[in-house]
């Protein structure tokens, strides 16, 4: 049974959009898989050569002495182990060019991968014909989330080298006030550091641009940062303050969006979200709670 049409099952509007098309990147999964001598970049795998097969078994012999208790076998909190919560918030600080000084353990929400991250937010702003502002180009998967959910993609304008153009930007939310507010997005989506598929990180300079417009035309437009390649770079760690570091952004609703799978394993599918929003932090950990009231605790115990 592929089609609920044939068996005469009535879809929901969103079931119907999900059967529209195959995610392209379940396909490029299968395959990767098919195809285990090539790494496959477009599916987003990883080396598995260096996958961390040690340092994990060293995690589990390690879990048995000091969690008797077997929480890590247990179901846990919804927003996230409390351990792996305060070591992320640690972890952050390290990032060269994070110039805040605190980050609160409590601010971070565990996610199955950053991309149930993304889907929650979408689930959390847009209804079905609502439009998200994306830097252009963008993630096809996000891109592809967003058609099965029935929302619209919009480019953000960009100059010839990708630079995102904020004057171009306050133009069009202008444009958008005076249309009465149709066709104004509900969400924005940036990558932050080596985006997929351009490799482009939004310069420092870039961002405050931004969020001098954000601050005078849109206050309340909430931005996703999408961080997933912060940590995989050549040669020495580039400094990249996230919109969340800045002051330029202190008072916006902002979201970063980490993930270990990238630098860690991606098999793990272990993700995380931070924002000093409380309605955007608060309304994820409930979609969360619907979804699956908490990811593996087993994930969460090894990196
Ligand atoms: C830009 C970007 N964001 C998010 C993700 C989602 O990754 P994960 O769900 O494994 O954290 C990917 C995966 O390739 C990505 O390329």
């Amino acid at each position: 049974m592929t089609n609920g049409r044939e068996t005469g099952l009535r879809l929901s509007a969103t079931g119907q959009l999900a059967l529209r098309e195959e995610p392209v990147i379940t396909r490029l999964m299968t395959a990767a898989l098919e195809r285990p001598e090539l790494l496959s970049l477009a599916a987003g795998f990883t080396d598995n050569a260096r996958l961390p097969a040690a340092a994990v078994e060293r995690a589990v012999a390690a879990l048995r002495v000091s969690d008797p208790g077997k929480s890590y076998l247990q179901y846990g909190r919804n927003a996230g182990d409390p351990a792996l919560r305060e070591a992320l918030a640690g972890h952050m600080r390290t990032f060269p060019g994070e110039t805040l000084p605190g980050i609160d353990p409590g601010d971070i929400v565990v996610t199955n991968g950053s991309q149930q991250l993304l889907y929650m937010t979408v689930q959390l702003f847009c209804d079905p014909g609502d439009c998200v502002w994306v830097q252009a180009p963008s993630y096809f998967v996000f891109l592809e989330l967003l058609r099965g959910l029935g929302v619209r993609a919009v480019s953000m304008p960009v100059t010839p080298d990708g630079t995102v153009d904020a004057e171009g930007c306050r133009r069009q939310l202008q444009q958008w006030r005076l249309e009465g507010g149709t066709g104004r997005p509900r969400l924005a989506y940036l990558m932050g550091a080596f985006a997929n598929p351009s490799t482009r990180s939004l310069a420092a300079e870039e961002k405050t641009a931004l969020a001098e417009v954000f601050r005078s035309e849109a206050p309340e437009l909430p931005v996703v940062e999408d961080m997933a390649y912060r940590e995989l770079y050549f040669g020495a760690a580039p400094a990249i303050p996230s919109m969340l570091s800045m002051e330029a952004w202190r008072d916006h609703p902002v979201l970063y969006a980490g993930t270990l799978t990238k630098p860690f394993a991606t098999g793990l599918k272990i993700g995380y979200g931070v924002t000093r929003s409380t309605v955007w932090r608060e309304g994820l950990e409930r979609i969360k709670g619907h979804q699956d009231f908490g990811s593996s605790q087993f994930a969460q115990a090894l990196p």
